[in-house]
């Protein structure tokens, strides 16, 4: 991948500077100098019982935040679409937030109900499922939080520089992530016809968002440009609701006053397999 395709105005002006992961050699841009790419297996979590947020926000005030942030920037917030996906012929799911956008809103035959917007999008991803209880991380369904522009030619929105630009500013100045911990990986996503080249938003051992610039549609199994790019980005609700809190694994973060009842309801300390059967007793 050509390191132009990279190379925003947020890394030129604040003099980010390209570095490769000596572990799995994936180029990634950073303020701060690192050995890794700051994922997983690469590096390992560092943000349990010490978020590097300065906020400790519930999984509601973490969405309201993102939504906020993003309508004191010019977005419009809409409501959520269906998790069923019905303008797609090819799945039955919403797996992403650009999903109830493709492909009527992107080939322009529909206009977007805002552009540009900002969402929370809930989704499901059948492969997440099998790890959902093991990893501590995994969810049946999660909220995908985004901002999408689509640049139609005749008036065009915004493109990589202020996607890159208002994600570090959430992190940054909103969350109050150290700048020089967050590392910009360079990737590629592709979905739903579309694909282009993407940041993956990684700090702490954890990808928290990708952003995906979205330039090309297969036609016939080829590439081709398409002609209205689209800012495409997806920020894990639970994911930073989880680094805010630091806590232990995902679901504390996330359903933490589920698991507090748990715990009162069945007297145990810790969660685990007993607590749950104990709960389904209380639970008749
Ligand atoms: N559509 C992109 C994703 O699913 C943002 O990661």
């Amino acid at each position: 991948m050509p390191e132009g395709d990279y190379a925003v105005e947020l890394f030129r002006q604040q003099g980010f500077s390209r570095q490769t992961c000596t572990r799995c050699e994936t180029p990634f841009w950073s303020l701060g100098t690192h050995e890794t790419c700051g994922e997983t297996p690469c590096q390992e979590y560092d943000f349990i019982g010490r978020s590097p947020f300065k906020k400790r926000l519930t999984y509601r005030a973490m969405r309201e935040d993102f939504l906020s942030f993003l309508e004191a920037n010019g977005h419009v917030r809409v409501r959520r679409y269906p998790i069923v996906a019905r303008w797609r012929e090819d799945v039955f799911f919403t797996q992403a937030s650009v999903y109830p956008f493709q492909p009527w809103v992107i080939s322009g035959q529909v206009p977007p109900p805002a552009n540009p917007l900002a969402i929370s999008q809930p989704c499901v991803r059948f492969n997440d499922m099998d790890n959902v209880g093991k990893t501590g991380q995994h969810f049946t369904m999660f909220e995908m939080m985004a901002h999408h522009a689509f640049n139609f030619p005749s008036k065009p929105v915004y493109f990589k520089d202020r996607t890159t630009e208002l994600c570090h500013l959430f992190l940054t100045e909103r969350l109050g992530l150290d700048p020089t911990a967050v590392r910009y990986k360079e990737s590629w996503w592709q979905g739903g016809g579309n694909s282009g080249p993407c940041f993956e938003v990684v700090f702490g051992g954890a990808e928290a968002a990708t952003l995906v610039f979205m330039e090309n549609r297969e036609v016939n199994g080829t590439r081709v440009p398409m002609d209205t790019k689209v800012v495409d980005t997806g920020y894990g609700l639970e994911r930073l609701t989880w680094i805010s809190q630091g806590t232990t694994s995902a679901y504390e973060a996330v359903f933490g006053d589920a698991l507090a009842y748990l715990k009162r309801a069945t007297g145990a300390k810790h969660v685990d397999d007993r607590v749950l059967t104990e709960y389904s007793k209380v639970a008749g």
